[in-house]
């Protein structure tokens, strides 16, 4: 298959958390291999693109990922992207812990505006843990665990665990889509069995009738 040009699902995924956490470079890190040292806040929301291949399932994915701006004042139109997305990346930043505070928020508008998919936490700038590290990892494991979600520390900087993060995620996703399609398939199929069970019922009970 032309890992260019074909791919077997088309995922939208969102990446949210407060403002400076990381989110564009935790993306462009993914993307492009790159990171950008300046701090220059996301303006609205930008989407881009990828093409992975999932080795676990031998397939191809088509990543669309939109990264938000974290500022206060874009929250309202945020919510605009969380419509039809398949999953959702919520970061923090482990150095600042107003950013693990602002969560609670950020699942709070997750809830309100998106159905119930996938989601991976984030603890962002690991490479900086050992100077300085305000949130453990415990801490946000089992905020992680408390909600159901995968987790990760990364560091966009280095590019530690993020594309661990990633493929976790589109492995998640693909195997709840498998699932649905998987209990859409077996109702279809029983419901078919059962019509099949009464139609031999009523033959039945029309032959016992007559005669
Ligand atoms: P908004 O667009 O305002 O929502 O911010 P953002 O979450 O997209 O953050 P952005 O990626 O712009 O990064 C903010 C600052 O943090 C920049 O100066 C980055 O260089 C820095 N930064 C991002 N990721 C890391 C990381 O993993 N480690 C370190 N040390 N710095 C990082």
């Amino acid at each position: 298959m032309n890992v260019q040009s074909s791919f077997d699902y088309f995922l939208k995924i969102v990446i949210v958390g407060d403002s400076g956490v990381g989110k564009t470079n935790f993306l462009s890190r993914f993307i492009y291999n790159k990171f950008n040292i300046l701090n220059q806040p996301t303006l609205g929301t930008d989407f881009q693109s990828k093409i992975i291949f999932l080795p676990k399932t031998r397939q191809n994915v088509k990543l669309q990922f939109w990264d938000t701006a974290g500022q206060e004042r874009y929250r309202a139109i945020n919510k605009i992207y969380f419509q039809k997305v398949q999953g959702i990346i919520l970061v923090y930043d482990i150095t600042d812990l107003k950013t693990y505070e602002g969560l609670d928020n950020w699942i709070k508008l997750i809830n309100d505006n998106s159905d119930d998919v996938p989601i991976v936490l984030i603890g962002n700038k690991l490479d900086d843990a050992n100077e300085n590290r305000i949130v453990r990892y415990e801490e946000g494991k089992s905020y992680a665990d408390k909600y159901g979600f995968l987790f990760f520390e990364t560091s966009a900087l280095s590019g530690k665990n993020v594309s661990k993060a990633v493929y976790s995620l589109c492995e998640k996703i693909i195997s709840q889509i498998n699932k649905t399609m998987n209990f859409g398939l077996n109702l279809s199929l029983s419901l078919n069995s059962n019509l099949l069970d009464d139609k031999k019922t009523n033959k039945k009970e029309r032959k016992e009738s007559c005669c």
